[in-house]
């Protein structure tokens, strides 16, 4: 992929126009071009006033598009689809040692070692939820193991550990130093009252800043008191590569559709004894031996927790996600999202009235994910205008970290823009120019919240056309905006 332009008026096809120079002219590489094919990254959209863009995806924070590479895979599996683990017909038999092939590959590509499990599941919160329910009782007592967590958490890495364990929720400081002692100082408090943390569980990069805090010491803290660590790796591992083997890290939790794969399958791996000894995730056929009428002989290992039929196509392209992305030099995704994190931070901070949003003043190495507001504009509206008159998708609202939004001050929300390895330079420009644009002139449009969403009044955008999708898309053409407000669920 080349550096592009965003012009076109064509409705359907490819709109990026290279302005790339010819090799022997090329001085040096730009470290803002994209790393990786994905699928759509010359997706048109139309906008309010008539004309189509290239739609600039600044949204992949919460869910990645698939990489070229990930979706060719898929494509080869399905003609090899069939029923797995049971299935004696050759194409179940190949489709089983694909399924349990992804599993050895996604675990490696993570560091487990070789005593750990690697589970499939759906997401990072069902992966979540699955440990929460297999963290061990207080043997003395039998009251739930006792689990430590910050408030900077998205709720999938809080609501589980205070559902299902006993869990104290920890308001960190304003600086990372100050916020490890008191990770440090609670651990030790716990351990010496003799109620020890079992676990302290802790995200591997905010999805609201992209910060974190430094693994090697919570990993040190927690083993140090005798508890273990979770990492909530939603947003870490897409962009930083992570190995439990040489970090300690006792479970990594991760999704695949914010991994490049958006196939419906995310991961658990990690320490066994807990997930063996665990009640079973989901009751149900293939986590059992044998069953009577008043009896259970449940299996140990993967198929434990993952009862029901298998994410096959799923797993398969989550391991190739993993592949490709084990491909590229850890340094050059490195310098390559941090170029576009420094452009989109720095551009954004040069306009009147926008403040970039941060957890910690001595943060280092943030992945790419910048949360910012605008005074004076509604963070619901922002994210309308963008869309409706750029042609870029952002995420507004509090981004399932209420209590992190909370202490910050941002109750009514904020706007985040999140880059990956296949995002361009130029789709970090357009933001930046789009927002300054807002502040000098307006909006063009004209927008109104409608059940608690910003819509463009009368919007003359049309549903997309032109594929195996318009009959599907039809049935809410009259009004998908509304639609779309229907299904919003209120926490945002
Ligand atoms: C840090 C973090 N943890 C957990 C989650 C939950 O991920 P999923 O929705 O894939 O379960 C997210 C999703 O945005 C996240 O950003």
């Amino acid at each position: 992929m080349t550096a592009a332009t965003d012009t076109t008026t064509t409705p359907g096809g490819s709109a990026r126009t290279s302005t790339a120079p010819a090799p022997a002219e090329r001085a040096a590489p730009d470290p803002t071009a994209p790393l990786l094919p994905v699928v759509g990254h010359d997706t048109l959209v139309p906008l309010v006033d008539g004309r189509q863009v290239t739609y600039s995806n600044l949204d992949v924070a919460a869910s990645a598009p698939a990489l070229e590479s990930v979706a060719e895979r898929v494509a080869e599996t399905l003609p090899l689809y069939a029923s797995v683990h049971r299935g004696a017909g050759y194409l179940s038999q190949v489709s089983t040692a694909l399924y349990e092939a992804s599993r050895r590959a996604i675990g490696d590509f993570v560091g487990a070692r070789a005593e750990d499990l690697t589970l499939i599941t759906r997401n990072t919160t069902d992966s979540l939820n699955l440990l929460a329910g297999c963290v061990p009782a207080d043997p003395a007592t039998g009251a739930p193991g006792r689990v430590l967590v910050l408030d900077v958490e998205h709720h999938a890495n809080l609501l589980p550990w205070q559902r299902l364990t006993d869990a104290t929720v920890l308001t960190g400081g304003t600086t990372v130093a100050d916020t490890l002692a008191q990770v440090r100082d609670e651990l030790a408090d716990g351990a010496g009252t003799g109620r020890p943390y079992v676990l302290l569980a802790v995200t591997g990069a905010s999805n609201v800043t992209g910060e974190s805090l430094p693994l090697a010491d919570l990993v040190g803290a927690a083993h140090e008191h005798g508890a273990r660590i979770v990492l909530d790796g939603a947003q870490l591992v897409p962009h930083r590569r992570i190995s439990l083997a040489d970090s300690g890290v006792d479970y990594l939790a991760f999704s695949g559709h914010k991994t490049y794969a958006p196939y419906g399958a995310g991961a658990l791996i990690g320490r066994r004894d807990w997930l063996d000894a665990g009640t079973p995730y989901l009751a149900g056929g293939g986590a059992v031996r044998r069953v009577r009428t008043g009896e259970t002989d449940w299996h140990d290992g993967p198929a434990r927790h993952e009862a029901g039929s298998p994410n096959v196509i799923g797993a398969v392209a989550l391991a190739a996600a993993c592949e490709a992305l084990a491909a590229l030099d850890p340094d050059l995704v490195r310098a390559h999202e941090g170029a576009l994190r420094r452009r989109l931070v720095s551009g954004l901070e040069s306009i009147d009235r926008v403040s970039v949003v941060r957890v910690w003043d001595d943060a280092v190495d943030p992945v790419g994910v910048v949360t910012f507001t605008v005074a004076g504009y509604d963070p619901g509206l922002v994210a309308a205008y963008l869309s409706a008159e750029h042609g870029i998708g952002v995420r507004d609202g509090r981004f399932c970290a209420h209590p992190l939004l909370g202490r910050l001050g941002f109750d009514a929300g904020a706007v985040r823009a999140s880059v990956g390895v296949g995002t361009a330079g130029e789709e970090v420009e357009r933001l930046v120019a789009a927002v300054r644009t807002l502040v000098t002139d307006g909006p063009q449009a004209q927008y109104d919240v409608v059940d608690g969403l910003w819509v463009v009044v009368d919007d003359p955008r049309p549903v997309p056309e032109g594929s195996g999708l318009a009959g599907l898309l039809a049935t809410a053409a009259a009004g998908y905006l509304a639609d779309v407000a229907v299904c919003l669920p209120d926490e945002v």
